[in-house]
C-alpha cells in the first residue's frame, strides 16, 4: 500500500484515497472477482484500450455523464442491469468516472440489498480533488437537484493524473473552481497560495497534483468531525447555494465548478453589501474567480429562476430566508441566515449586471 495515500476515518471505518498513477492498467490486469464496473461512456471510448479486459468483464454498465442520467427514473434501468447480472451483497461495485457516475454508483451502493461495497477511480478534476472523499451521494427527482442521497463512503479511491490530460478546459476549471473554494474556506492565506499558481496548475501537472491533494487534506478534517454535514462540514457549501441556483437557471448550461466559482464570486459581493466584509476582499478573491469563469462571465442568468431556484434550495424551502455560507471581516467564511427579500434580489440582480464583469 502506498504510504502517499491518505486515510479518512469514517462511520463504516477508515478508507483511503490512493495516488497510484497506473491505477486503471493495474485494474485491467486484475479484476476482482464479481465486480460490476459502471462506467462513464466517453471515459471507456477515450480509454478503450487501456481498460480492454475491464470493458469485457461481465458486468459493466456504460452511462451517459449527463444531469438526467443521475435522475431518479433512470434508476430502475441500472437496478435491472444489476439485477439481471445477479449482484450479491458480497460484491463489489467500481465506478470510472466524475461526480456524476459517483453519485449514481454511490447511491445504487447504498441502497441495493441494503448495501453493496464500491470503490471510485475518479476521471474528472473535481472528483478527484474534492467529491472523492466526504460519502455523499446525491441524485435528482423532478427539478430537485440533488434531493435524494445518502452517506455512503467508498471502500477506497484511486487517484490518477492520467485521466486529468483529456478533460475538456471548462471541465479542468469546473474542478479547480472546487480547489478555490477548499482553498477559501482553509483561509485567505491558503486562497493566496492557490491564487498566486492558478496559471502552473495548467501547464504543470506536479504542480497540480500537489493542490488536489492539499485540497483533500483541507477537507478532511470537516468529514471527519461532521461526515453527516450537520455543522462545520457546511462551510464546504461556499458558493453552493448560489451556485447551484445559477446551474438550475440556466439549464446546465454552466459546469457545477464554474457555478461554484461565479457562486463564491457573488457571495462575496452580497457579504459587503450586507456589512459583513470589505470591499477589499470582493477584490483580492474576484480576479482569479473571474479568471476562472471567462467564458461564462457574459452568460445569462435570468434573475427570476435564479431567485426561485435560491429558495427552492433544500436549506431554505419554506422559510422565506436564504442561509448562505458568506465572508466575515476577517476572510474566513461562516454560515448566517438573511432575509430573502427585495433588498437581496436587487444585490443579486447588480451582480449580473455588473459585479461579475467588474
Ligand atoms: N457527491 C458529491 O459529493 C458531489 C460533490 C460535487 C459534485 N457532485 C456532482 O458531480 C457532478 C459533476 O461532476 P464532475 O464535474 O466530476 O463531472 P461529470 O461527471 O459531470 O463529467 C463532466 C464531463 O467530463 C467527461 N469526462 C469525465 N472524465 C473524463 C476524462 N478523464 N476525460 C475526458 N472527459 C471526461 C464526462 O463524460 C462529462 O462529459 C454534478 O452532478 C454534481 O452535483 C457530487
Ligand atoms: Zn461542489
Amino acid at each position: 500500500m502506498s504510504d502517499r495515500s491518505l486515510v479518512i476515518q469514517s462511520h463504516t471505518g477508515e478508507y483511503r484515497a490512493h495516488f497510484v498513477e497506473d491505477a486503471l492498467s493495474k485494474l485491467n490486469a486484475d479484476i476482482p472477482e464479481g465486480a460490476h464496473f459502471i462506467i462513464d461512456a466517453r471515459v471507456a471510448d477515450l480509454y478503450g484500450s487501456e481498460m480492454k479486459n475491464i470493458l469485457a468483464a461481465p458486468s459493466v454498465l456504460r452511462i451517459e455523464a449527463v444531469e438526467p442520467s443521475k435522475s431518479l427514473d433512470k434508476f430502475p434501468g441500472y437496478v435491472d442491469h444489476l439485477v439481471s447480472h445477479a449482484i450479491r451483497r458480497d460484491q463489489l461495485i467500481i465506478a470510472i468516472g466524475g461526480g456524476i457516475i459517483q453519485d449514481i454508483t454511490c447511491f445504487l451502493a447504498a441502497t441495493i440489498l441494503r448495501g453493496v461495497a464500491w470503490r471510485f477511480y475518479p476521471t474528472t478534476l473535481l472528483s478527484q480533488a474534492d467529491s472523492c472523499i466526504g460519502s455523499k451521494s446525491s441524485i435528482n427527482s423532478g427539478e430537485a437537484k440533488n434531493i435524494l442521497g445518502t452517506f455512503t463512503p467508498p471502500q477506497e479511491v484511486f487517484i490518477s493524473t492520467l485521466f486529468l490530460g483529456s478533460l475538456d478546459e471548462r471541465d479542468v476549471r469546473s474542478g479547480v473552481g472546487e480547489m478555490l473554494k477548499v482553498h477559501a474556506i482553509d483561509g485567505p492565506s491558503s486562497f493566496r497560495l492557490i491564487a498566486g499558481d492558478y496559471e502552473r496548475l495548467f501547464s504543470e501537472p506536479q504542480v497540480m497534483i500537489g493542490y488536489v491533494r492539499r485540497s483533500l487534506e483541507i477537507k478532511r478534517p470537516y468529514i471527519e468531525e461532521d461526515e453527516f454535514d450537520r455543522g462545520p462540514r457546511n462551510i464546504f457549501n461556499y458558493g453552493h447555494s448560489f451556485g447551484h441556483a445559477i446551474e438550475a437557471a440556466t439549464d446546465f448550461a454552466v459546469p457545477h465548478g464554474i457555478g461554484v466559482t461565479m457562486g463564491m464570486d457573488l457571495a462575496n459581493w452580497v457579504a459587503v453589501r450586507l456589512g459583513l466584509s470589505s470591499e477589499d476582499h470582493f477584490a483580492a478573491m474576484h480576479s482569479t474567480l473571474k479568471e476562472n469563469y471567462r467564458g461564462f462571465e457574459d452568460q445569462l442568468v435570468p434573475l427570476e429562476p435564479f431567485l426561485a431556484a435560491l429558495s427552492k434550495d433544500k436549506k431554505n424551502t419554506g422559510t422565506g430566508k436564504v442561509t448562505l455560507i458568506l465572508p466575515g471581516a476577517d476572510g474566513y467564511v461562516a454560515k448566517s441566515q438573511h432575509a430573502n427579500d427585495g433588498a437581496f434580489a436587487e444585490i443579486c440582480r447588480t451582480y449580473f449586471e455588473s459585479g461579475r464583469t467588474a
